[in-house]
């Protein structure tokens, strides 16, 4: 039912540098794979066809990654590596990859309402893809997506977090509607240590329906100056629903050194093929 995946992907990623400095953070590889195509991986494992990048200045290497590099293909053709191609072989031969440029970084709201133009008038999922959301059997967005067929609104995905930690997030306060689900109440980007209204942080999982566009395009910068998602999301709660679920699986922080550094021993340990 959603075939579009948005990836806000122009930030500079700063807390990498100097590795980002020329490299886009989303091509940091866990293992051999760059995050970003573990974050296609699971959009396509949820059904969906259209992934929509939403790239900046020096990104390049992102849009190739996608494509199909025929110098290397000739060159590694009938040799015992070819195998080790099969794999983005098959990303590329089963998704669409459309790309915008945000030409100013102005918060993860404008990013958003910059694939606008990709994402159109339809229901659509996004993927931070920093966030590495690991679930073997059912990805986080595929248990998202059935969950949006029941339901029609948007869904953020949360998780519980330290309580020193919820500065770090956006953090929601809800109704319990079952173990794992909450009708969103109230939202609050990065609250100030001590004031979080919960300790259920928002992770770079979403599903937006789309009158969000409009909503974005009324919403005034706030925390840091930047056009903040979770301000938009809040009046969407306001005025209809929005839902908060409590997702299955691991997630690791990649935007942050130490969780870039544990996901990459799990996957070593758990997802790479060994040989
Ligand atoms: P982050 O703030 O975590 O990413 O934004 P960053 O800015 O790249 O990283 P640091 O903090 O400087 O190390 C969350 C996501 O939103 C995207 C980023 O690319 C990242 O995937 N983003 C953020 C945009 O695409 N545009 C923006 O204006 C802001």
């Amino acid at each position: 039912m959603i075939k579009k995946c948005l990836f806000p992907a122009a930030g500079y990623g700063t807390r990498f540098l100097p590795a980002t400095k020329s490299m886009p953070k989303e091509m940091m590889p866990i293992v051999n794979k760059p995050l970003i195509e573990y974050g296609v991986d699971e959009a396509i494992q949820a059904g969906m066809t259209d992934m929509c990048i939403v790239t900046g200045r020096g990104k390049h290497s992102l849009m190739d990654h996608f494509d199909k590099n025929y110098e290397l293909e000739h060159q590694i053709s009938g040799t015992s590596k070819e195998a080790l191609l099969n794999d983005i072989r098959d990303v590329i031969d089963s998704a669409n990859f459309t790309y915008i440029r945000q030409h100013e970084m102005k918060g993860l709201g404008h990013a958003i309402l910059t694939g606008r133009a990709l994402v159109g008038d339809e229901p659509f999922a996004v993927v931070l893809a920093d966030d590495l959301c690991i679930n073997k059997e059912q990805g986080v967005l595929a248990q998202m997506a059935a969950l949006y067929k029941q339901f029609r609104c948007s869904i953020v995905a949360v998780e519980e977090v330290p309580a020193d930690e919820t500065h770090k997030y956006g953090v929601i306060a809800g109704e319990a509607l079952t173990d794992n689900l909450m009708r969103v109440t109230d939202m609050v980007e990065k609250p100030e240590q001590g004031t979080a209204p919960s300790n259920l942080a928002i992770i770079g999982r979403y599903i937006l329906t789309p009158d969000i566009f409009d909503i974005i395009e009324n919403t005034p910068p706030g925390k840091g100056g930047e056009i903040q998602i979770t301000d938009a999301l809040l009046q969407q709660a306001k005025s209809g629903c929005v839902l908060a679920y409590k997702f299955d699986g691991k997630r690791f922080d990649c935007g942050s050194v130490e969780g870039f550094i544990e996901a990459t021993n799990y996957c070593f340990e758990n997802i790479y093929q060994h040989s």
